[in-house]
């Protein structure tokens, strides 16, 4: 069933309310394999998905043959709540391709310039932000938006200067754009070196942030754990990522516990699936069939999302998403 994220957001921001939270993981998609992992932990623990798309994935993968991908793996899971998201869009012409091409949620990063490097101010991020609302909510599309600027470089996205969300700023900006989502900085990064020492997350501010904004889903980017069992696999079987280092688990679900909806994960998927092709080839000298070390990606990615599904609370939640597909949500965002 493909619906909007707010459909899947909402459930989440209700339970919060009444004391029992639980987050959304939302998995970056690039190509078959890693949708098809990502369904069956959905499938497997009953858990509604955000899978989302980044520009650098648009490109890798020719945009039609992603989208089709990703609305084959919906078809196949009719049960499972399902949106279909922009991760980190630009600019508005992004945006638009995106919505033709029905994706039911976008988000604009107006935190950064068109670049997706150099920091924007304010005005420019409320202005892009505004304009995009406009535009996808008059056909039913989830708006996220983002406030302050995350430590990362990784690919292109990222200043590589870190500005936590100030919260006030963060309600002046939501009530000037209307997005149904915010993406804070509460510390975190993107990529598979986050932290150089003990890492550190400001609770506080996603607190204040709750509290001020009661009704805006959060949004925590930069969020993979980096496991250190994955680190190992990567480095036993030929790699060298020794200093890499993520938010645990116990942060992430201590970020829920302060009100934060939506998780987003891309690393650790890159991480499972590089790992077990690593190992297999290892293993497997004379190898040389794509479908074999494929099967074990796949079967590794889906073992990763599991954990993080059952670990955000997602797991079971399934049944809870309403049905508000784009027509649903055209007539309450124009009503
Ligand atoms: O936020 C960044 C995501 O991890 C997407 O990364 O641009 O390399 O696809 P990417
Ligand atoms: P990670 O690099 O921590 O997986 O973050 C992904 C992300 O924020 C995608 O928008
Ligand atoms: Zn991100």
């Amino acid at each position: 069933m493909i619906v909007t994220s707010k459909a899947i957001l909402e459930p989440s921001l209700q339970a919060f309310k009444q004391g029992k939270p639980y987050a959304i993981g939302a998995y970056n998609v690039n190509n078959m394999e890693q949708m098809q992992g990502i369904m069956t932990a959905a499938q497997e623990t009953k858990s509604p998905v955000i899978v989302q798309v980044s520009r650098g994935a648009l490109k890798y993968a020719q945009d039609l043959y992603l989208a089709n991908i990703i609305k084959a793996g919906a078809e196949l899971n009719p049960e499972i709540p399902l949106a279909i998201h922009l991760d980190h869009g630009n600019s508005f012409e992004t945006v638009k391709r995106a919505i033709n091409l029905g994706f039911t949620s976008v988000m604009i990063d107006g935190s950064l310039m068109e670049d997706s490097k150099t920091p924007s101010t304010f005005e420019y991020n409320v202005k892009v932000t505004a304009e995009v609302v406009k535009y996808a909510h008059d056909l039913g599309v989830s708006v996220e938006g983002e406030l302050g600027t995350l430590g990362g470089i990784e690919d292109g996205v990222g200043s590589g200067q870190t500005h936590l969300t100030d919260p006030d700023q963060a309600v002046e900006f939501v009530e000037r754009t209307g997005v149904d989502a915010l993406a804070i900085s509460i510390g975190t990064s993107h990529g598979a070196y986050k932290f150089k020492s003990e890492p550190k997350l400001a609770f506080d501010i996603i607190e204040k942030i709750r509290q001020l904004l009661p009704d805006t889903y959060l949004v925590s980017h930069g969020s993979s754990s980096v496991p250190q069992e994955l680190l190992d696999i990567v480095n036993k079987y030929g790699g060298s990522m020794a200093t890499a280092q993520g938010v645990p688990i116990s942060a992430l679900q201590k970020a829920i516990a302060c009100g934060m909806n939506k998780i987003n994960v891309d690393t650790d998927i890159r991480l499972a699936a590089t790992g077990a092709i690593r190992k297999f080839f290892v293993d497997e000298p004379k190898a040389f069939d794509p479908r074999e070390y494929n099967t074990v990606a796949r079967a590794a990615i889906a073992a990763e999302v599991k954990k993080r599904m059952e670990a955000f609370g997602t797991a079971g939640q399934s049944d809870k998403v309403p049905n508000w597909g784009l027509a649903e949500m055209k007539k309450q965002y124009n009503s």
